[in-house]
């Protein structure tokens, strides 16, 4: 019977962002358990087992004094995947399922190849029951497919039996480790309620009763996709916002306070900036909108679609700003970027608006000198696609000499503390500061001779 099932060996497959960090919380709050990450990216496999934990494939603060608790003890990084599957007792799909490139649905559809993938091989190699938990976000429905391909498989094989829930992962890249620790709340997804509840004993080891909810299968589906879809129309709603500001002389700073003190709307997400970046807001809203045209639903999708549009609008028309604001032309000028990951505490590259804006930069022919704190080389060469128009400086002091503008674009910590009076002597002038993050002191900026322009600003 499966409620006298006792869970020791948990395999999760894919070691990126969301794999690698979750199990990481899940091992060092279970120390009873054996948990192996296995990847086919063996490179990624080897990063994670790297003696030197300022090595680790992803950066995230507070993540590598955990690993160093777990690792080796029961926290296992390895690309044996037949080895791990055998033994697990239960499986978490943890790849990737970005947007399809081609076919049917590009452009909006989840491309489920890795899924899938993950499915057959679950299905091949474990042995007796097996709790399978979808921790990648995924379209509705994508449960039944997942158990379709294990129960055809495993009625040939005796004593093969699978157990599908979901269980979404709603942390946010950079506070990854805070979030795992004290989840707002944990979503399991099923309809086997003796599968539920084995989950559910495990997150009880750190989590309270009160935050673990559960649902039926596609209601956990569909949470996850609406959850990432209404912080994005925050986003995009507070960035037309920013617009208005501009032509306006009020403040978006100010603005976003006064409406966020009501406490039905509350605070978060309402900072404006050069568009929401990252691998999963665009993702899926397109899969929302996808869904929604399947259902023909049109006008629900046209609103969501709404979202993306707006956020492809905020990042055109700062790139706009600030190309005619250095007289419509940046051929031959040198400018620094500093900033080039999506957000600030993460080494995450997909969909950085700063990346799209250095793109179109390097296309008019600009001269870009990169600063980023945890991003390499290798991963910016990868996402600009270029190899000439740009390079990367990892010494601050070096990135600021003789440039004609300063872009801020991602909101790191460290340049707001930047001395603008010891900057202004070495750049070329007329030189402008555009802060697309509305984050840095402006009158300390102004006072050192730049030009300057903030989002959400009334810029003169
Ligand atoms: P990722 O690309 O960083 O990691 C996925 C890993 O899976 C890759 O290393 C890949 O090599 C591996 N993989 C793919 N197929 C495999 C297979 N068959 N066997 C073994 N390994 C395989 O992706 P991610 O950012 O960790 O996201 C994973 C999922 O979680 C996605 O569905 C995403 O939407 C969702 N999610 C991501 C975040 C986030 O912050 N990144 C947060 C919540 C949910
Ligand atoms: C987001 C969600 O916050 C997570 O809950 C979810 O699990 C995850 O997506 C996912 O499914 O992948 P993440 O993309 O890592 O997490 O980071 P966010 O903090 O949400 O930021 C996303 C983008 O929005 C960043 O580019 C950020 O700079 C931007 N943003 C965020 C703003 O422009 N303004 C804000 O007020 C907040």
């Amino acid at each position: 019977m499966l409620s006298k099932m006792k869970i020791n060996n948990i395999c999760c497959i894919g070691a990126g962002y969301v794999g690698g960090p979750t199990m990481t919380v899940l091992a060092d709050k279970c120390p009873n358990l054996k948990v192996n990450v296995v990847d086919t990216n063996k490179k990624r496999i080897a990063l994670w087992n790297n003696k030197d934990l300022s090595n680790l494939p992803i950066y995230e603060p507070g993540l590598s004094e955990i690993i160093g608790r777990a690792r080796g003890k029961n926290l296992f990084f390895t690309s044996d995947v037949e080895e791990s599957l055998k033994n697990a007792d239960m499986v978490f799909i943890s790849v990737n399922t970005p947007i399809k490139k081609k076919g049917i649905g590009a452009g909006q559809a989840c491309d489920l190849r890795w899924v899938e993938a993950s499915a057959r091989q679950i299905a091949k190699f474990c042995t007796g029951k097996t709790i399978v938990v979808e921790k990648s976000t995924l379209p509705v429905k994508t449960s039944e497919v997942i158990e379709e391909i294990l129960v055809s498989t495993s009625k040939s094989e005796k004593g093969k039996e699978f157990y599908v829930l979901s269980n979404p992962e709603f942390l946010a890249e950079g506070s990854a480790v805070e979030n795992l620790l004290n989840p707002d709340r944990v979503l399991i997804g099923g309809d086997n309620q003796n599968a539920i509840q084995i989950l559910k004993e495990i997150y009880l080891n750190w989590v309270k009763d009160e935050k673990i909810i559960s649902t039926n299968l596609w209601s956990s589906e569909l949470s996850k996709l609406i959850s990432n879809a209404f912080l994005a129309q925050r986003i995009s709603s507070i960035n037309t916002v920013s617009a208005i500001c501009e032509e306006t002389g009020a403040n978006i700073r100010e603005v976003s306070t006064a409406v966020g003190y009501d406490s039905r709307i509350g605070k978060n997400f309402l900072q404006s900036g050069p568009g929401f970046g990252g691998s999963c807001f665009k993702k899926d809203i397109s899969n929302l909108v996808y869904l929604c045209n399947h259902f023909e639903l049109k006008e629900v999708a046209n609103f969501w679609e709404q979202v993306l549009l707006i956020n492809s609008w905020q990042k055109n028309r700062i790139y706009r700003n600030i190309v005619s604001k250095l007289y419509g032309n940046v051929a031959n000028k040198r400018i620094a970027i500093l900033g080039a990951s999506f957000k600030a505490n993460t080494n995450d590259l997909r969909e950085s608006p700063s990346i799209e804006i250095c793109k179109k930069l390097i296309e008019e022919e600009a001269y870009l000198i990169i600063h980023d704190p945890q991003v390499s080389q290798e991963s910016l060469e990868l996402e600009l696609e270029s190899p000439k128009g740009w390079e990367f400086q990892k010494n601050i002091n070096k990135v600021f000499i003789d440039v004609d503008a300063i872009i801020i674009l991602t909101e790191w910590e460290i340049y707001k503390s930047l001395d603008w009076l010891k900057i202004y002597p070495i750049v070329r002038r007329p030189s402008w500061v555009f802060d697309t993050r509305h984050f840095i002191d402006a009158d300390k900026v102004k006072k050192s001779g730049f030009k300057f322009w903030q989002v959400g600003s009334c810029n003169d």
